[in-house]
């Protein structure tokens, strides 16, 4: 098989050093990939433009493409080799509305009754700010969109809190906040394999997010993994059974099939593990630390989620 690995990180290294370890591969392709990653794979020039990779694949005839960042997620890359007929791991651009806006994933979590902290969404900056000296402070404030991690203010204080919103709503062209509930506890991350229809966890990892020592310093995309996190098996049976079931269903019941790896970012609070966030791609680092433990054929599953056969598969670590 010709197989594709789109982005050019350490998690996109990370699937193609998995993905060469595949009997059924013959050639790896990385776009853009970057220079470590050339003794394994050719690299592709990529501009980004989901639907010229798409017909590049097609010309090469690559058989299986798996997609590493949210943003061609998100721009509809999983649709454009579809629509070609081409197949891909990784979930079309309605299913990635999970990560590219959490306004639209907070209502899913509300809909379906997954537990997340309380929340509002704003676009005027004043009832924002009124909202603010309301409820006060600790609080968080998330820009809707996408923002490599580095979207959301914990604010202890009003003034950094104030800021925030101000920094967020106050450009030209407006914006979005969800402002929520802090949550105190440990943080974890739950991956999970799925077609739509069968859900397949992987091991529970721990993605540290500040800059400094301590858990000082801004919020940044990760500053390194910790796989496997020694997650109570009861506590993942609550990630199954109260968070990504009822994702994948209520997608399903909108009239959407996710296909891929979905990203569960969970607080474990005393009342039990609740969603910060969902992302529609694995985790960077989280794959970096997780992949190198797991003994299964990726390039089999990944084939399986993209053609709806997850049901019976297995994994060992
Ligand atoms: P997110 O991008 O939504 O995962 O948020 C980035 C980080 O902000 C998380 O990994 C948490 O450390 C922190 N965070 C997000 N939401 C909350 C919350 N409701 N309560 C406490 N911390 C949060
Ligand atoms: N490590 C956090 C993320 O991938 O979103």
């Amino acid at each position: 098989m010709k197989v594709l690995v789109v982005g050019s990180g350490g998690r996109e290294h990370a699937l193609l050093w998995k993905a060469a370890q595949s009997p059924l591969v013959d050639r790896l392709y990385a776009a853009p990939g970057n220079a470590g990653m050339a003794p394994l794979a050719e690299l592709v020039p990529w501009n980004g433009d989901v639907e010229a990779l798409a017909d590049w694949a097609l010309g090469e005839g690559i058989d299986l493409t798996l997609v590493g960042p949210e943003a061609p997620l998100v721009e509809g890359i999983a649709d454009a080799f579809q629509k070609r007929g081409l197949l891909i791991f990784g979930p079309t651009q309605k299913a990635a509305m999970i990560e590219g806006s959490k306004a639209f994933a907070k209502g899913l979590m509300e809909r379906y009754g997954i537990p997340t902290a309380r929340y509002r969404v704003f676009q005027d900056p004043i009832l924002a700010l009124e909202y603010l000296e309301e409820v006060g402070v600790p609080i968080v404030i998330k820009d809707s969109g996408l923002a490599a991690g580095k979207g959301v203010t914990v604010a202890f204080d009003l003034h950094t809190a104030k800021q925030a919103v101000s920094n967020l709503l106050s450009g030209p062209e407006g914006g979005e906040v969800v402002m929520e509930e802090y949550l105190e506890g440990e943080e974890a991350t739950v991956l999970a394999l799925t077609d739509g229809e069968t859900i397949l966890p992987l091991l529970p990892s721990q993605d540290h997010k500040r800059l400094l020592d301590g858990d000082q310093g801004p919020m940044t995309g990760g500053m390194g993994a910790v796989a496997p996190y020694p997650m109570d098996a009861a506590i993942l049976r609550r990630v199954e059974e109260e968070i990504l079931k009822p994702l994948i269903q209520g997608l399903r019941a909108e009239g959407v099939v996710y296909r891929g790896v979905v990203y569960a970012g969970l607080m474990l609070t005393r009342e039990g593990p609740k969603v910060l966030e969902f992302n529609a791609r694995f985790g960077d680092p989280e794959a970096q630390a997780l992949l190198p433990l797991l003994q299964s054929d990726l390039v089999e599953l990944a084939l399986r989620v993209a053609e709806g056969r997850l049901k019976g598969a297995e994994l060992s670590w």
